[in-house]
């Protein structure tokens, strides 16, 4: 199906750029990666496994011109903005950076643009940067008039492992109430539906497709853990002093509460189109096994949501 064809992943040393790098190469396409740093031990193993490295960065145009010569896709992801200068990019950059990619595989024949954005996206202004960033990104990639398609993923599976929210101490906490649904999505899913994606780009384009994998409540987030750890872990949602002292969480939790972060997919449609899609138990005792047994044994850490 790939027919010797090449993808231009971006973030293909992070968590969706990687899924997706794995999928298409497991689909037989030729696969290429910007990458900032061509000797760092992410881009070698990329290497190892067969996928062409050029070096660059999200702020060179020269770099991603250059790494897009001769490409039949591209798939952009930019990290969180918002996070401040250590750990992320601003607003301005991620709005910059997603618009710029899309420019330029305009400019530069991409026959499909793929760009990842974010459930709670296109939903009207949000107040946090990095989900109306998106809409923003999403508006120019569909007014550029190239075949595209956007996929808007749900929360991750791989973000309730990260530090601060109690499974090492038994007692966990998230942005939902005990009896609330929120959906969830396994990386690897994201990676194989884009790979669909890119396999059908007459049938997706032009298609802004919301993507979940599982549906969850706060109480089967409970039941889900304490099955995985062999030990009863409770849930709670995040505490109101938290959420009042923290406008980050804050603000997600009225997300929540509004639907507008808690995903509305029709999950057996999906599955219809892209097939097998994972459930929270069987992220649990597969690929996400060693982030949840890390995640048991570490101690301590505070909330750090993205
Ligand atoms: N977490 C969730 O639940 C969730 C849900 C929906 C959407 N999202 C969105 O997903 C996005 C993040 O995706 P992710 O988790 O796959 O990201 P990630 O794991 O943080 O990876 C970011 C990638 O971008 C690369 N990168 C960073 N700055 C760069 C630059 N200046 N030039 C070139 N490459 C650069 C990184 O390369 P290096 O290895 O060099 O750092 C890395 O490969 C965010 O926009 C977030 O809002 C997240």
């Amino acid at each position: 199906m790939a027919d010797e064809k090449t993808v231009l992943v971006f973030g293909a040393t992070g968590q969706q750029g990687g899924a997706v790098a794995k999928a298409l190469l497991a689909e037989g396409w030729l696969v290429r990666a910007l990458v900032r740093d061509p000797a760092g031990t992410k881009a070698k193993a990329l290497a190892t496994a067969g996928i062409d490295l050029c070096p660059g960065d999200f702020s060179d145009h020269a770099s991603i011109a250059a790494a897009m010569s001769d490409v039949h896709g591209v798939f952009s992801v930019q990290p969180s903005s918002g996070q401040g200068p250590v750990h992320g990019i601003t607003d301005e950059q991620e709005l910059r950076y997603g618009k710029a990619i899309a420019d330029l595989s305009a400019a530069y024949g991409v026959r499909h643009l793929v760009y990842t954005s974010v459930a709670a996206a296109g939903k009207g202004v949000t107040g946090l940067g990095h989900f109306d960033m998106k809409t923003g990104i999403e508006e120019h990639v569909r007014s550029l008039g190239i075949r595209s398609t956007i996929v808007r993923p749900v929360t991750f599976m791989e973000i309730l492992m990260l530090p601060g929210m109690g499974l090492d101490h038994g007692t966990y906490s998230f942005l939902m109430r005990p009896d609330q649904a929120m959906q969830f999505i396994a990386v690897d899913d994201i990676g194989r539906i884009v790979a669909t994606i890119f396999s059908g780009p007459d049938r997706f384009a032009g298609r802004t497709i919301e993507i979940a994998g599982d549906t969850v409540t706060g109480r089967g987030l409970q039941d889900a853990f304490s099955r995985a750890a062999g030990r009863t872990i409770t849930y709670n949602r995040f505490p109101d002093s938290l959420l009042a002292q923290n406008p980050l969480l804050g603000r997600l939790a009225e997300l929540v509460d509004d639907g507008r972060c808690a995903g509305a997919v029709d999950i057996p449609a999906l599955r219809e189109e892209f097939g097998k899609l994972l459930s929270l138990e069987q992220w649990l005792s597969g690929a996400g096994q060693p982030l949840f047994k890390s995640a048991l044994e570490a101690s301590g850490g505070t909330v750090a949501l993205r």
